[in-house]
């Protein structure tokens, strides 16, 4: 089937971004989000962005207009019977992807991949609440989707080829570099990162050092762009707990546990960038 229609499940950091990659790339995009705001507020920043990359030439304004004009938004999943393939970056709670696999499953037409951009579920899982397993996968894009290249493409126990090999040409039409993971807690990308962002969140912890020199240790000493705890700021502290507690959970080793400073922020509702205070302060968004 060719893919010409993409439905994004979640208007957020990550939906909003791949949204904005496919509608760049030329295919028809509709994202859908739980309530009018979260689309509106949604659609809005793929605007902005949009209006930046103009700013700085690297897009013209009218392949700008063509990808706002190729957008829609929508609070109702029915979009999805019209959908060659469907995305979801809904929030990480299995439950509630589950409940979203299945009526995705009952809405789109036969064959139609059902993609999730989990950071860290079981796709295999996921797959399990649909009536088509084979066509459900993993598409891990990397955050800040318009900017990072990779996207982990995951296969589940019953993914079957066609469908890996569909969505790897995807990914590669977007513009990313598609790299093949199996299925287990964590993928490749979080299983490495998430733990020594743990790591440098025990070194605060335990007083070795400030969040700024943890940072810069990182950032001079291995060439990382950004430390370890202005990434956990990026990603938001509650997603990194939550993989945390998937890895933990996953693998039964206590070598993933949380550490106790970072339950505590997510507890006081520091979560990074998105609330406006992490390891560092920001400007609360709008
Ligand atoms: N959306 C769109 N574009 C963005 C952006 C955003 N949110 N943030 C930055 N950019 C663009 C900037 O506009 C700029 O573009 P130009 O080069 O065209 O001017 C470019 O990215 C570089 O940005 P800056 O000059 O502002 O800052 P920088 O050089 O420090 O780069 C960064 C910012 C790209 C975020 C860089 O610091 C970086 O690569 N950090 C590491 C990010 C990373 O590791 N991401 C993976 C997170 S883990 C994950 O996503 C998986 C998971 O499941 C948790």
């Amino acid at each position: 089937m060719e893919i010409k229609k993409v439905m994004v499940i979640g208007a957020g950091q990550m939906g909003g971004g791949i949204a904005q990659v496919a509608a760049v790339a030329g295919y028809d995009v509709t994202v859908r989000d739980i309530a009018e705001n979260f689309v509106q507020k949604g659609l809005g920043v793929i605007e902005k962005n949009l209006a930046r990359l103009v700013e700085k030439g690297k897009l013209s304004a009218n392949d700008k207009d063509a990808a706002v004009a190729r957008l829609k938004g929508t609070v109702s999943l029915e979009p999805a019977r019209e959908a060659d393939i469907v995305i979801e970056a809904a929030v990480e709670k299995m439950d509630i992807k589950r409940e979203v696999f299945g009526e995705l499953d009952r809405l789109c037409r036969p064959g139609v991949i059902l993609a999730s951009n989990t950071s860290s579920l079981p796709i295999t899982e996921i797959a399990a609440a649909t009536k088509r397993p084979d066509r459900v996968i993993g598409m891990h894009f990397m955050n800040p989707v318009p900017v990072m290249t990779l996207v982990e493409v995951i296969r589940g126990l019953q993914t079957s080829d066609d469908t890996f090999k569909t969505v790897e040409e995807l990914a590669k039409k977007l513009g990313k570099v598609p790299v093949a993971v199996n299925d287990t807690p964590g993928f490749v990308s979080n299983r490495v990162l998430i733990p020594m962002i743990n790591e440098a969140i025990f070194c605060v912890y335990e007083g070795v050092a400030t969040p700024e020199a943890v940072d810069n240790v990182m950032k001079l000493g291995m060439n990382h762009p950004m430390g370890p705890l202005a990434l956990a700021d990026l990603i938001g502290l509650d997603t990194v707990l939550y993989i945390l507690e998937v890895l933990y959970e996953g693998f039964a080793d206590s070598k993933y546990r949380p550490c106790p400073l970072l339950r505590k922020m997510v507890k006081a509702g520091y979560l990074g960038r998105k609330t406006g205070k992490g390891f560092y302060d920001y400007q609360p968004a709008k």
